[in-house]
């Protein structure tokens, strides 16, 4: 990182001298960093430019998933949800960020019932009544991502399976209160898994939610059962996903040995997941994409 002198243009490409800027806000982290926090780099703070750039690639991944929204229903194969995310996805001139990424076949993430996210679409995949299905959609335009997924509940499910798929849902809102400048991604962390395991709940260790906006996954990686003050702290211009993954059993998973990506629950029970995408603002978040 480059040492500005007080008389130079800010880093942040605002225009104004780094003393009128953000030269108090670095030494901010800085004192943080000196007392062992772990604080962002520069890059991970982004610019207004940016920012809107990330805003526009997530109207359309919102745009995406309201047609999911109205369209799912009992027969409809995931197959089918793919071509519907890979179709608006490129009218609108952007590109399908799962397709491809790292291997992964298809447009979109479909995860159902037991599987706990990665689910790829197939056209043997038939949704039926009853089933709860989490349909996850990142989208990149001009080289900004966005991310973010949502559950449905096809015809009548179990009293069982909705009230998992709502208390996941709220986790989303308890872990965003937590979202604020100069508090840490673990407060945030404990508050989801103590609400889950309130609700008689457990939550996924392994897998987590990831800063984005230039990549698809950068720093920092996101847990949901990590503890208060510990974790990455929470600076203006940080923009991440919150997406903990919800086990009505147990929360122990394992992958698909065949695809190498489906991510199952290991006792078979079910699991649900929602997904937002936030940027840390100057007096709390921002949600970008949901
Ligand atoms: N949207 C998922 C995430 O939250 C993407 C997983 S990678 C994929 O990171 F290739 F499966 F899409
Ligand atoms: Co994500």
């Amino acid at each position: 990182m480059m040492k500005l002198g007080r008389n130079d243009l800010c880093w942040c490409g605002s225009g104004l001298k780094y003393k009128k800027c953000h030269s108090s806000f670095d030494e901010k982290i800085e004192e943080y960093r000196l007392k062992g926090a772990i604080v962002p780099d520069r890059e991970l703070l982004k610019t207004k430019e940016q920012i809107e750039g990330i805003k526009a690639s997530a109207k359309i991944n919102i745009e995406i998933l309201d047609y999911v929204a109205e369209h799912i229903k009992a027969g409809v194969t995931t197959e089918e949800i793919d071509q519907w995310v890979y179709d608006i996805t490129v009218k609108n001139g952007a590109i399908p960020a799962p397709l491809n990424y790292e291997g992964f076949p298809k447009s979109v993430c479909t995860s159902i019932n037991n599987v706990v996210c990665h689910g790829i679409p197939s056209p043997d995949v038939v949704l039926k009544e009853g089933d709860i299905v989490n349909v996850d959609v990142s989208t990149i335009l001009n080289g900004y991502f966005s991310d973010s997924s949502r559950m449905f509940c096809i015809g009548v499910v179990s009293p069982e399976k909705k009230r998992l798929v709502e208390v996941a849902k709220e986790c989303i809102q308890v872990g965003l209160e937590q979202v604020k400048p100069w508090g840490f991604l673990g407060d945030m962390g404990q508050a989801i898994h103590e609400f889950a395991h309130k609700n008689g709940y457990t939550v996924v260790r392994e897998i987590g939610g990831h800063g984005i906006g230039l990549e698809f996954h950068e720093e920092p990686w996101v847990s949901y059962v990590s503890r208060k003050g510990t974790e990455m702290l929470m600076v203006p211009g940080m923009v991440f996903t919150i997406e903990p993954m919800i086990n009505m059993g147990g929360h122990e998973i394992y992958i698909d040995e065949e695809d190498d990506w489906t991510v199952y629950t290991e006792d078979g029970k079910p699991s649900a997941q929602w997904e937002v995408q936030v940027l840390v603002t100057e007096d709390g978040y921002e949600i970008l994409a949901w």
